[in-house]
């Protein structure tokens, strides 16, 4: 698992939360069953008591644990049925005084046998993807409202057809992103704006986090933030490397339109670097870009630039503005 930490955090939260609820609604519901049926606070207090009687008898009349302890269990049994038939007389279920736990598996703590419970992998996808749309915005965009219809038809069967093509790139991040794995290539996506290009990153991105047999940590960035971002840490001198971590280690990073950042020497020279580790260390990244291949050598240092073009996947979009089209 790569989350942020701060997905992790928020995620412990919420099942501290869940938890610390069921048990005052539990408190709240003893207090009235309590009020309302003395006789079951009555057993209720004998079986407490039993605990404590334990250790006197054992402690001052010096008998024997395992014969007391035998006695008791019969006691406490006698006392367990007697309260379970009180209950069902009043038609309340036998468990109505304990918590009421949302995750019967672990009680709401997250573990069960020192194993993460499905519950807490649960929450933390569901604050990734809290944590994408509230960077991206991505709420509006996904593989099913990604309409091929904007894309012209010219009838031709070939990479001439911009709806072809289109569909090609479709079904391959589709298939990236429900087959993604550390693995997986890294992708630039060129082409002028409007073209879909935000939208099928962010597209693969949902995907990719919500896979329930994993637990991707999802890095979505406009370059102009995350070279900001660098920068404000660069230049902080405080020591902290903890917004480059957080790039350079997560399973994918999307870079969006690369080129939109105010460009200089320290820009071009963190974003190279980044992409480098990032293919050094084989986590794929997806890089978004309305640049040319000639702008895109002329901006980074070459050695980045052949990288992106050498090794990335390369998907050169195609057709009209779809922000246009959408206003027509
Ligand atoms: N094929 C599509 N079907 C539906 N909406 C689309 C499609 N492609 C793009 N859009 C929408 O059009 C707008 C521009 O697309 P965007 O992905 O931001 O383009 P780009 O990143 O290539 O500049 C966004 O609102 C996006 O959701
Ligand atoms: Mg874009
Ligand atoms: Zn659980």
């Amino acid at each position: 698992m790569a989350y942020s930490s701060e997905v992790y955090a928020a995620a412990k939260r919420i099942l501290e939360e869940r938890r610390r609820s069921a048990q005052r609604l539990a408190e709240l519901k003893k207090a009235d069953i309590y009020a309302e049926f003395p006789e079951i606070k009555a057993i209720d207090s004998e079986l407490s008591k039993s605990m404590a009687n334990l250790s006197v008898l054992v402690l001052r009349e010096n008998r024997d644990i395992d014969s007391i302890l035998g006695e008791m269990n019969a006691q406490n049994e006698s006392a367990k049925r007697r309260k379970a038939e009180l209950l069902s007389k009043k038609g309340l279920s036998p468990d109505c005084l304990e918590p009421q736990y949302t995750c019967k598996n672990c009680s709401d703590t997250g573990r069960k046998n020192g194993i993460l419970c499905g519950c807490y992998k649960k929450v933390c996808r569901s604050e990734a993807l809290k944590e994408l749309d509230a960077s991206s915005g991505s709420a509006a965009c996904s593989f099913d409202n990604f309409d091929l219809s904007f894309y012209a038809d010219n009838g031709a069967s070939d990479g001439t057809n911009p709806c072809r093509k289109m569909q090609n790139y479709y079904n391959f991040c589709i298939n990236y992103a429900n087959s993604f794995s550390l693995a997986s290539p890294s992708i630039i996506m060129m082409g002028k704006t409007g073209l879909g290009k935000t939208h099928l990153s962010l597209s693969i991105a949902k995907t990719v986090i919500s896979n329930e047999n994993a637990a991707f940590g999802v890095v979505y960035a406009p370059a102009q933030k995350l070279v900001s971002d660098l920068e404000r840490e660069h230049f902080s001198f405080s020591g902290s490397d903890a917004q480059m971590r957080k790039y350079t280690d997560c399973d994918l990073l999307i870079i969006d339109d690369l080129g939109a950042e105010f460009p200089s020497q320290f820009t071009t020279a963190a974003i190279g670097n980044l992409i480098n580790e990032r293919l050094y260390e084989k986590r794929p990244t997806i890089i978004s870009t309305n640049l040319s291949v000639k702008e895109l050598t002329e901006r980074y240092s070459e050695r980045t630039a052949s990288r992106i073009l050498g090794e990335y996947k390369r998907l050169l979009f195609v057709g009209e503005d779809i922000r246009f089209l959408k206003n027509r």
